[in-house]
Order: C-alpha cells, then structure tokens, then sequence
C-alpha cells in the first residue's frame, strides 16, 4: 500500500455546527443507478497519469461537496462522449492523495492530461466544465507543479485544514 504503515486513528473535530450536514445527507441519496464517477485511491493512483481526467476532491460529511455530486455524475456520463475520465477522491479515505495536492477547500475540482495537473476553478460544474474540455481552455491554465515527487507524499503527522461554506473543519492524522 503506498503510504506505508500508517496511521490508523483519523481524528474529524468540527468548529462549526454540525447540524446543517445532517440536512444535506438526506438530500443526497441518490438513486441506486450506475456511476461514471469512479473512485480513486493511492493504490490505483496511476491510472490517472494516463489520458485525460476530471476530479473531485471531497468529503463525505462536507454540505457543499454534496451539492455537486448530481452534476458531477450528469458529467461523468457524457464522459464517453468528451473522452475524458470521472474520477472523485475522498480526502479522508486518501489524505495522501489530497496532501499532495494541498487540497484545503472543498470540494476542489482537478483536470489531469498525461499527468499533468490543473486546478478547475469554475465557475459551474455541467456546462461550464464542458466548454474546458472541449474548447481545451485548460490549456491557459498553469499547471501544478512539485505533485509528482513521491517525496511530496509526506504522510507523517499530516494534518488538514478544511474551509467548507465558511465553516472549518479539521482533520488530525496522528503517527503511531
Ligand atoms: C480504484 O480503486 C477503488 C477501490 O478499490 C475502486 O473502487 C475503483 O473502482 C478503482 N478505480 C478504477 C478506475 O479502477
């Protein structure tokens, strides 16, 4: 497993009210049909550095993450059709992952094309995101640079610090 023997305690404190969450959960059952979006872990991590992907940073308990899944789903499925990959990443699940990014809003949206990264800064999701795949307005973009070092990997004692809709949040890895 890449990461190593690692941590097992994931500590999630929330500054904030939790109530609100509650609320969103409910509204994002979602029918049981099939999901382009293919979820991505450090383990099959390589597969992104292949092609052309889009992908969504998020938590599960994060209100304003929910809020895009529908869309992101409805883009996913015209993923054949633009000959792109769906991908999301659960922040907590892999904060390897998001730390090399430096993932610290959610949720935060990724264009990857032969390994070379881009953050998506909007403005929407659908039809917005569309036109930058098909106009390749990423292309005016500057892309990340240092995230392909493993050594950017640092696991050790990582923490993060999530600003969701004003609201923080906090993740605590702790080193056994
Ligand atoms: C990556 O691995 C996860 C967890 O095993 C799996 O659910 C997902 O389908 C895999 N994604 C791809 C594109 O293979």
């Amino acid at each position: 497993m890449a990461g190593g023997a690692l941590p097992t305690a994931l500590l999630v404190a929330c500054l904030a009210a939790a109530a609100a969450a509650a609320d969103d959960l409910e509204q994002a059952a979602m029918p049981a049909e099939e999901s382009r979006v293919q979820p991505m872990t450090a383990s099959n991590w390589t597969l992104v550095m292949e092609g052309e992907w889009m992908l969504k940073f998020y938590a599960p308990w994060c209100p304003s993450c929910q809020q895009t899944d529908s869309e992101w789903e409805t883009f996913a499925k015209n993923g054949e059709t633009l000959q792109i990959s769906v991908g999301k990443i659960d922040v907590i699940q892999e904060p390897g992952l998001s730390g090399r990014f430096f993932v610290t809003t959610l949720p935060a949206f990724f264009h990857a094309k032969d390994g070379i990264f881009r953050r998506y800064r909007g403005p929407g999701i659908y039809e917005d995101l569309q036109n930058y795949i098909l106009e390749k307005k990423w292309q005016s973009v500057e892309p990340l640079t240092g995230w392909k070092s493993p050594a950017s990997l640092t696991m050790s004692g990582m923490a993060g610090l999530f600003s969701i809709s004003g609201k923080i949040w906090v993740s605590i890895k702790f080193k056994e």
